[in-house]
């Protein structure tokens, strides 16, 4: 035993040689893989190949049975190329031992994990923080996270994810960007620039994997996991633009997923991972594939057998197999009868290793584990600063129509209630893999500890949910105690102001969580409408990860705030925006339906043959007879405590020629009493073309910061670029004719101008 080990150690040690001994004249990476390459065999190839998840306490005895004791000797094997689900130094360096000083060439791991949203520090959930509509501070967030992740271990996320979707039943619409492909790309690019800052072997930035490849957001009826069929129109412009955008902000990897795309599972898709992602976008990065989604292929009715899901996985272009265990039980037979080709696999262990190399693992293979780093890293003090700045800019004002807000920071009686009012758990949100639980600062935290002067009674009023809270569990909403409605009622009857904060549970959205109906839950709505009898001075504050419909609220209640899901700072967030000290800024990133029976909605939509005829006579047009077509919030909207006014659109020419540009202006002022951010939204809209076009599409936008009575001119350089699409023969082309501008606050906005493209 110990004569094999010595000579493992020393094989080790001479063939790790070129790759861990040549700091100082370092020949180019793709050199170092071919040597690296020319020394493995086919085993050891199909093992980069392979990801297991984290299978035992790695810093306790080594198993000897079962499950992890295989993969234990797989690692040993050198069959392992990445594991998910290792977190923190001690457990980190323990897997990477095995692989590197135990396995035949000591290839290190990468090792991955779901930053999503924050390690210890959460940040608010992805589809909050796109309500900032503020790069640098998603950016920064996402900075934040690889901070504290690479600290830990950790040197590759499973996001961004960036996914466009329309349908707030898919429970997963917390974790993107929202509806829109422009703003969603310029958040693509935000947060990989984020994680993987400049310089990907620097030991506090992580690669990001830009998921889910492509189309999961369209999934039929926002059910998880189900089929997606769009169009080439749908897909090339706005499925596709965010994932070029993150391949364009230099993403190291992509994710397949769980879904079929017209007919073919995207595991599988040849077209979409070897045509568009390595041939035409020339991605030299590796994708994985997601959870078990190969073998998924064989439910899908693709794929026969494991050998066949295998076979069709990686002529398609899926590099790396997350735990379905079948390109280390498949591979190598399948390379033997030719069913695979060599070249295919050497280009898969090529891309895998490629970013390996990149993350300085063949350097220095505990790079990322540095004890002392993650004491000085994980939740330090100016993390908690740059989610508490995330927060803030989040939160979006739906409402204030009597002005209740902001609250008074003395001489008036206030009364909390609501289940999520005390709540520490649902503001960390949904993918929050290695937060303390009950870590987020409550609202009743927030205001007490920043407001000591505020006369404050709370009462929960009701519960949220029933049973056990834990990931993993259906959530029971069949809610009928209303024991604690009395309580709650006698502490509003003495208020000033009553603020409610109701929503949702974290768990309620995230994978696996789709819904069918997406009021209120439980008895939220009727404790409203029962407190709204003995006191109408409420503000609602909404926490939630998805667009929650609230018809009665929006008629009834004067100020709303939806404040989502937080993170760690949430209360303290919340509280500043209550009290004034932080004036909301945040404008909706999806539209908010006033009935299920409206979704999809979005603001891009087509005009159709028979659009509003603005007749209330007439039937035959594209309508509902018992609910509008508008939505209750549209996208881009969101409020301010002070007012700003737009002037009419002053527009350089009314001509634009290919290749120059023409410039569109608005003064904007602000007319209120108080400093406040406007968020200015440019809409183009393609009046005719050579294929149908929506009726305006989200182009560009600024973010003014104005004092009380302080205006400031907006100018908007437009240029062919902003009017290009994708046409029928998936040609990116700008056509010559006439277009139409919209400017103002969000996707509604009526302050138009025209002009003429020409070629
Ligand atoms: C399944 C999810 O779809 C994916 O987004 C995630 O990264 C993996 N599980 C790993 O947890």
């Amino acid at each position: 035993m110990f004569h094999l080990f010595r000579i493992q150690l020393s094989l080790y040690l001479i063939l790790s040689l070129p790759i861990f001994a040549q700091q100082a004249t370092k020949p180019p990476i793709e050199e170092r893989i071919s040597v690296l390459m020319a020394q493995m065999t086919l085993e050891e190839k199909i093992g980069q190949m392979n990801q297991y998840n984290g299978f035992w306490e790695a810093t306790g005895p080594i198993p000897m049975e079962g499950e992890a004791a295989k993969k234990y000797q797989d690692i040993k094997s050198g069959w392992v190329g990445s594991m998910l689900n290792v977190k923190g130094v001690e457990e980190v360096r323990a897997v990477q031992k095995i692989a590197v000083e135990e396995s035949r060439l000591g290839i290190p791991l990468i090792i991955g994990f779901d930053l999503i949203h924050g390690y210890k520090t959460m940040s608010p959930i992805p589809l909050a923080e796109a309500a900032s509509w503020d790069m640098e501070a998603i950016k920064n967030s996402a900075r934040m996270g690889a901070i504290e992740a690479a600290a830990s271990g950790i040197n590759w996320t499973f996001a961004p994810m960036v996914d466009i979707y329309r349908d707030a039943r898919w429970g997963r619409v917390m974790e993107g960007a929202g509806e829109d492909p422009y703003l969603g790309s310029l958040i693509a690019a935000a947060r990989v620039e984020g994680f993987q800052g400049d310089d990907l072997s620097d030991p506090l930035t992580i690669a990001a994997c830009a998921k889910h490849f492509a189309g999961y957001g369209f999934s039929e009826s926002g059910k998880d996991y189900n089929t997606v069929d769009v169009g080439m129109n749908t897909l090339y412009n706005t499925i596709l633009p965010p994932f070029l955008a993150a391949k364009n902000a230099g993403v190291r990897t992509f994710m397949n997923g769980f879904n079929d795309l017209n007919g073919i599972p995207v595991t599988g898709n040849a077209f979409l991972q070897r045509e568009i992602l390595k041939k035409d976008w020339e991605f030299d990065g590796f994708i994985v594939s997601d959870w078990n989604s190969i073998k998924e292929m064989i439910n899908h009715g693709f794929a026969e057998n494991g050998t066949e899901a295998t076979r069709i996985a990686v002529n398609a272009g899926s590099d790396m197999d997350m735990e379905s265990h079948l390109y280390i039980k498949e591979l190598k037979k399948l390379v033997e009868s030719g069913k695979v080709s060599v070249e295919k696999i050497d280009d898969a262990v090529r891309r895998i290793l490629r970013v390996k190399f990149e993350l300085g693992l063949f350097d220095d293979p505990y790079l990322y584990c540095n004890t002392e780093r993650e004491k000085d890293k994980v939740s330090n003090a100016s993390h908690k600063k740059a989610a508490l700045d995330i927060a803030k800019k989040s939160i979006v004002l739906l409402k204030n129509e009597q002005n209740l807000l902001p609250l008074k920071k003395s001489g008036q009686r206030i009364a909390l209630i609501g289940p999520l009012a005390a709540d520490k758990n649902s503001p960390l949100g949904s993918w929050r893999l290695a937060a303390e639980d009950d870590s987020a600062i409550s609202v009743i935290e927030g205001i007490q500890s920043l407001y000591q002067k505020v006369d404050i009674e709370y009462a929960q009023g009701v519960e949220l949910i029933e049973g056990d809270r834990n990931f993993g569990k259906e959530l029971e909403f069949n809610l009928t105690d209303r024991t604690g409605f009395e309580s709650a009622k006698k502490i509003a009857k003495n208020a000033d102001v009553v603020v409610m904060v109701l929503g949702e549970y974290s768990y309620q959205t995230g994978e696996g969580r789709s819904q069918t109906k997406l009021g209120l839950p439980g008895l939220q709505n009727e404790l409203l409408e029962e407190i709204y009898q003995v006191n109408q001075n409420i503000v609602l504050v909404l926490m939630n990860g998805r667009p929650v419909i609230i018809p009665w609220a929006d008629e009834n209640i004067s100020s709303i705030i939806e404040a989502w899901h937080l993170g760690t700072e949430s209360g303290n967030a919340i509280a500043k925006v209550l009290f004034g000290d932080y004036n909301p800024s945040g404008k909706l990133p999806m539209t908010f339906p006033r009935a299920e029976g409206q979704i999809p909605i979005y603001y891009n939509h087509k005009n159709t043959g028979r659009p509003d005829t603005n007749d209330p006579k007439s039937v035959f047009w594209s309508h509902y007879t018992d609910e509008t077509n508008q939505p209750l919030y549209p996208f881009g909207y969101g409020l301010s405590y002070t007012e700003f006014s737009y002037s009419p659109i002053e527009l350089s020419s009314k001509s634009l020629k290919s290749g120059s540009s023409i410039e569109a202006k608005i003064v904007l002022k602000n007319t209120g009493k108080v400093k406040g951010k406007e968020t200015v939204q440019l809409y183009i809209r393609d009046l005719y073309a050579s294929v149908t076009r929506p009726v305006r599409e989200l182009k560009r936008f600024q973010q003014i910061e104005l004092a009380p009575g302080a205006s400031k001119t907006i100018v908007f350089k437009i240029d062919e670029s902003m009017l290009s699409f994708y046409n029928n023969h998936l040609k990116w082309v700008a056509e010559p004719g006439k277009f139409e501008i919209f400017i103002g606050g969000d996707s509604s906005a009526q302050i138009s101008a025209q002009f003429i493209f020409q070629k």
